[in-house]
């Protein structure tokens, strides 16, 4: 994609990745993909707001060419240095010696760390302004969010807020790059949601005092180093990050996240009827094979749901290990306070859902039943599986 001007004198530069099958090594982009968003400010000084990712350095310098020759570069100011920001440091740093690297206290130490970058850096702190001629650059410290030396920068003539991780989301651009020329804003926001709680959601004390510092300042566009720039509304996806993040202190709306493993289909029998059970009732219900699916789909269900409805045998004298990993996922993002019950059939001896307790107790889950049979579930079982589906669903809808 060419080189888009979001405001007078600002260009919007970036890579739309569709070849990364895992973010951070991570979370699957295969189908979504993902955008490295960059932004030049032109004045009588010029500035490069944030990189891309190594690999695809060669089209981000392209993209560069069409506004100006690198060697023209004032500053380049570095928000964020995880990786997929800064990847193309090295290469243009040769091709813009010149240029003064800005960036917070604790990036300074990272720029050495990361690229033995230590010439050439301008530390700014927080509220600085930095005159570009007309237009100029305001950095407001943002620590952890993502990393403890984020920052954001801030445009104050046409008011853009240049928010990196902040308000991002997963998903390649289709073509547009702005929310209202964008046919298919439900597809960005559920990925913003996935991208949300699988990189951000974490740092969701964070994500809020970001939003409460931000909220004095004028903003028009919003944006941000992944997916959509939002020109037409950009309190939309303040407000969706800031309902995101009240997520980490609250335990969920009514809903069910049903996952569930099967060996030999015998614990999947149950997976149906203790759906069929939850179906008899209005709540939403989202259903994931644990094995299957990648934690990265099923945490944004488990963020946003009160209730955990497990399914899994016993495998070894322990937990389902597919299973074992969504619960540890679950431990890693923080999700906490859910209420929980568990179903699961063994071979030879139980042990499944003892350790659906111990894994989930740093995250006071409280579980209320668990419903563990030998075998192939009898047609008693699953009558009995069905009326805990139903309990459960009645349960979790009085909060
Ligand atoms: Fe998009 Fe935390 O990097």
């Amino acid at each position: 994609m060419p080189a888009i001007e979001v405001k007078p004198g600002i260009y919007w530069i970036g890579i739309n990745d569709r070849t990364t099958d895992l973010f951070e090594g991570i979370w699957p982009i295969t189908q979504a993909g993902v955008s490295y968003n960059s932004y030049l400010v032109m004045d009588q000084k010029k500035a490069l707001i944030d990189l891309t990712r190594e690999a695809q350095e060669g089209s981000f310098l392209d993209q560069i060419e069409d506004v100006l020759d690198p060697a023209e570069l004032d500053y380049i100011v570095l928000n964020h240095m995880e990786p997929d920001h800064t990847g193309a440091l090295g290469r243009i740093r040769r091709l813009a010696p010149q240029a003064t690297i800005l960036c917070t206290a604790k990036a300074k130490d990272m720029l050495d760390a990361f690229f033995g970058i230590t010439d050439g850096v301008q530390v700014v702190g927080d509220g600085e302004t930095i005159s570009l001629g007309n237009k100029a650059l305001q950095f407001f410290a943002v620590p952890f969010v993502h990393w403890p030396e984020t920052m954001v920068t801030y445009e104050p003539c046409e008011k853009v807020l240049f928010a990196c991780d902040a308000f991002g989301g997963y998903g390649a651009l289709r073509g547009a790059i702005f929310d209202d020329q964008c046919a298919d804003i439900d597809f960005y926001i559920q990925e913003s949601l996935r991208y949300y709680v699988n990189i951000v959601a974490r740092f969701s004390g964070p994500v809020l005092r970001a939003i409460d510092k931000l909220g004095g300042i004028d903003i028009e566009v919003i944006a941000p180093s992944h997916g959509l720039v939002w020109r037409h509304d950009p309190g939309r996806i303040v407000s969706l990050y800031q309902h995101w993040a009240q997520y980490a202190t609250s335990p969920g709306d009514p809903g069910v996240t049903l996952i569930y493993g099967s060996m030999y289909g015998k614990t999947e029998e149950m997976m149906n009827a203790v759906a069929g059970g939850v179906a008899k009732t209005d709540i939403p219900m989202e259903i994931f094979d644990a094995a299957r699916t990648h934690s990265s789909y099923i945490l944004p269900s488990l963020w946003t749901k009160n209730g955990v409805l497990v399914g899994a045998p016993t495998y070894e004298v322990s937990l389902f290990p597919p299973m074992t990993q969504v619960l540890e996922m679950a431990n890693h993002k923080r999700i906490k306070n859910r209420r929980a019950a568990y179903f699961g059939s063994y071979g030879w001896s139980g042990g499944a859902y003892k350790d659906c307790v111990k894994l989930t107790e740093p995250l006071e889950w409280e579980w209320v039943e668990a419903l563990e049979v030998q075998g192939r579930p009898s047609r008693e079982d699953l009558h009995r599986a069905e009326d805990l589906g139903e309990r459960f669903a009645n349960l979790i809808t009085k909060g």
